[in-house]
């Protein structure tokens, strides 16, 4: 009888609702922090990832989304619109759902995951692949939002960051206070303001002693925040990132600058090397994009950069599930056997 009630009921008290805002919710958040063996020891500090994949529709972004939908239900909203890269349209559609709403989504056309192309069709959203980027996306989603009777729900509305930060609370609740350092990939740049918020907060409000260092890392292919400039055409297998022009700019470089962090790139072959790292080593299983932060936090420690001894947390995103082609392409096929223990037994290197 006693579940997690998902974040809004959970952190009530921190969080924009009132006794009238309709609570929309699929208990999101209340993730695995999970104790990160390989990790900890490569790097002689004390690692733990936080496990957003567990989320409802195996994504951080229904933190942010449960907020989002419950504040539009509340304004009474009919539709919501997002752009996205596949993680926030397959969970605005889940939400909007729950909502009895209507959900639009913008994405790049032939650059998201099949999986999150699943989780938007079989919710029902209206889909529209547009010919361009994902900043492309968002640029059509405000003009439609500021011109039709529609919300919108990207994380450059407010209350998706509120919802988001939730994550940074519940990790300080874990571990008793704030980690050292958290390491985050880095895409539109919503979710490292928005745990630079969480803790933030908590440590105001006396519930930690101290606030981490942000470590943000982008793909090298569509890094704008470590370049200092927008990236025209960005480029990068782990899709969910492929962002040139994020949304929340300033605010990433505030969390860089105040925590005394920095944001730094990793190749595609540094995010693979982490995603299979995960799986084959940790029993993770993350898509490409949330394998950056691990890939990050190994090349920093390859630059000498980690200190041992530390308290670190990386943030792994999004579900493998969504994305399995990665997992799949390069390794060998299974072979096939007869009903036959005696050559099953030999083929699996028993006998
Ligand atoms: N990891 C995953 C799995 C994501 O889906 C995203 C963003 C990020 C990291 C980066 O987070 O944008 O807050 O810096 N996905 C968005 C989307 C853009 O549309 O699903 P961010």
């Amino acid at each position: 009888t006693h579940q997690w009630r998902g974040i809004i009921e959970e952190y009530r008290d921190r969080l924009p609702v009132t006794d009238t805002t309709p609570v929309v919710t699929l208990r999101e958040g209340g993730t695995p922090l999970v104790p990160a063996q390989v990790l900890s020891e490569r790097t002689g500090c004390e690692v733990h990832l936080k496990v957003e994949g567990a989320n409802p529709t195996g994504s951080f972004k229904d933190r942010g989304m449960t907020m989002a939908i419950s504040k539009a239900k509340e304004e009474g909203a009919k539709a919501v619109i997002c752009a996205s890269t596949g993680n926030t349209s397959a969970s605005a559609a889940a939400y909007a759902v729950r909502a009895g709403m209507v959900s639009a989504v913008l994405v790049p056309q032939g650059k998201i995951a099949l999986g999150k192309m699943g989780q938007a069709l079989v919710h029902g959203a209206k889909i529209l692949q547009v010919d361009g980027n994902f900043d492309d996306c968002l640029t059509l989603a405000r003009a439609l939002s500021e011109n039709y009777p529609v919300a919108l729900v990207n994380s450059v509305n407010p209350v998706r960051i509120e919802g988001q930060k939730t994550a940074a609370f519940e990790i300080v609740d874990m571990l008793g206070d704030a980690p050292d350092i958290h390491v985050l990939p880095v895409g539109n740049a919503g979710n490292i303001t928005a745990y630079w918020k969480g803790y933030r907060e908590y440590a105001t409000d006396g519930l930690a002693t101290h606030r981490p260092r942000m470590w943000g890392f982008q793909a090298s292919g569509s890094a704008p925040l470590v370049r200092g400039e927008v990236v025209k055409d960005p480029s990068t297998i782990a899709t969910a990132i492929r962002i040139g022009n994020p949304a929340s700019w300033d605010y990433a470089i505030a969390a860089r600058d105040e925590s005394g962090g920095f944001i730094d790139e990793v190749t595609d072959r540094e995010i693979l090397r982490a995603y299979r790292l995960l799986a084959a080593q940790e029993g993770v299983f993350v898509e490409p994009a949330s394998a950056a932060s691990v890939a990050g936090l190994l090349k920093a420690a390859e630059q000498g950069k980690v200190d041992p001894g530390q308290r670190i947390v990386c943030t792994v995103t999004g579900n493998g599930l969504k994305d399995p082609d990665w997992a799949v392409a390069g390794a060998p096929q299974p072979v096939t056997v007869p009903v036959d223990a005696a050559t099953a037994a030999e083929r699996l290197g028993l006998a």
